[in-house]
C-alpha cells in the first residue's frame, strides 16, 4: 500500500483494506512511536465527536502531537476566506492534514493544494472513508470475514455517508445481498446501485424493515440527517420512521449484528445495548485502531 492521501473509500483496494484491517488488529491498545515529531492537523469545519476524538487519540497514541479546529466559526472561514487559501496556509503548520468539512466534494477539492498525507473524515453527504474502514474492519472481527453476508442499511440511505462510503468497501467483496430499508423520500441514489448493479452484487430496496430482518447478517442503523435538511418540517415528518426495538432483534439470527456509526438520537431503544447483537460500541472503539493503522502507514510512505 503506497497512497498518501485517503479522500474517498472509492478507489481503496482489497489488497489495501486486507492490509490495514491487520495493522489496525496489530495496534490495538499499543502506545508507538510512528508519529514521533509529526504534528497533525485536525480540522473539522463539522460537528463531530467520534471521529475527532478517535482520530485524535490515534494520534497521541503513536506519539504525535496535534492542532485543532473544533469549530469553522472560530477561523478565518468566518471571515470568509476560502478552503483552498485555508489548505494552501494550513499545510504548511502541520505534517498530516485531517479535515471535516459540511460540502460535498470537500476533501477533493483541498487535496489540490497539498501533497501532504491527507485524510477525509467526512464531506457532506457524500463520503467518509474512514468510517467505511472501521465498519469493514468491525464486520471482519463480529462475524469473521464479509463474504457471503446479507447486509441490511436502515434509515437515511440518501444523505447518510457511512453508508455511502461502506458500499463502495463491501463491493470489492462477495456479499450475497445488500438491503436498503428507508422511507421514499430517503432512498439510496441512484448512483451507489449503478455501481452495485457493474460490480454485479445483489440489491434490494423497500420501505418495510421486519420481514427483511430474517435473512441479515449485520443490521446496519443509521440516524436520520437532519442537518441536511433543506426543509426542517419534512425531517419531523420522517424523524422516527425506523425505530429498532428488542422485539424487531429478535426476529434476526441469533449471530445477526447490530451496527450503527452513531451518535444514535432515537432509532436504537437502549435495552438493545445489552444484547449480544449490538455491536455499536466495539464498532466505535475500533475506529482508534484503524485510524492508527491508516494515520501510520500514510505518514511512513509520504516521509520515509
Ligand atoms: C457519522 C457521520 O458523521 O457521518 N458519524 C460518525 O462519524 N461516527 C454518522 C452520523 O452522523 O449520523
Amino acid at each position: 500500500m503506497d497512497r498518501t492521501q485517503l479522500t474517498t473509500s472509492a478507489d481503496l483496494t482489497r489488497d489495501e483494506v486486507e492490509f490495514l484491517i491487520k495493522e489496525a488488529d496489530t495496534l490495538r491498545d499499543k502506545r508507538t512511536d510512528d508519529l514521533k515529531g509529526k504534528i497533525c492537523a485536525s480540522l473539522f469545519f463539522e460537528p463531530s465527536t467520534r471521529t475527532r476524538l478517535s482520530f485524535e487519540s490515534a494520534v497521541l497514541r503513536l506519539g504525535g502531537s496535534l492542532f485543532t479546529v473544533a469549530n469553522a466559526s472560530s477561523t478565518s472561514m468566518k471571515k470568509g476566506e476560502t478552503l483552498d487559501d485555508s489548505i494552501r496556509v494550513i499545510e504548511k503548520y502541520g505534517d498530516i492534514l485531517i479535515m471535516r468539512h459540511p460540502k460535498e466534494g470537500a476533501a477533493a477539492d483541498a487535496v489540490r493544494f497539498t501533497k501532504k498525507p491527507f485524510i477525509n473524515g467526512g464531506d457532506g453527504s457524500n463520503q467518509h472513508p474512514t468510517q467505511a474502514l472501521l465498519d469493514i474492519y468491525t464486520i471482519n472481527r463480529e462475524l469473521g470475514g464479509v463474504d457471503g453476508l446479507t447486509i441490511g442499511f436502515v434509515g437515511d440511505c440518501k444523505f447518510g455517508r457511512s453508508i455511502h462510503s461502506l458500499l463502495y468497501v463491501l463491493a470489492l467483496y462477495k456479499v450475497k445481498k445488500i438491503i436498503f430499508i428507508s422511507p421514499t423520500q430517503l432512498k439510496i441514489p441512484n448512483y451507489y446501485l449503478d455501481m452495485l448493479k457493474e460490480k454485479g452484487i445483489e440489491y434490494l430496496e423497500d420501505s418495510e424493515l421486519n420481514k427483511h430482518v430474517p435473512e441479515m447478517d449485520i443490521l446496519y442503523m443509521t440516524r436520520i440527517q437532519q442537518e441536511r435538511f433543506e426543509n426542517l418540517e419534512e425531517y419531523y415528518f420522517l424523524k422516527g420512521s425506523y425505530i429498532l426495538t428488542s422485539e424487531v432483534v429478535r426476529l434476526g439470527k441469533p449471530t445477526m449484528k447490530v451496527m450503527h456509526p452513531l451518535p444514535r438520537v432515537d432509532e436504537i431503544t437502549m435495552e438493545v445495548d445489552t444484547m449480544e447483537n449490538a455491536a455499536y460500541f466495539r464498532q466505535s472503539e475500533n475506529g482508534i485502531y484503524m485510524r492508527m493503522a491508516l494515520l501510520k502507514t500514510l505518514s511512513k510512505n509520504f516521509y520515509q
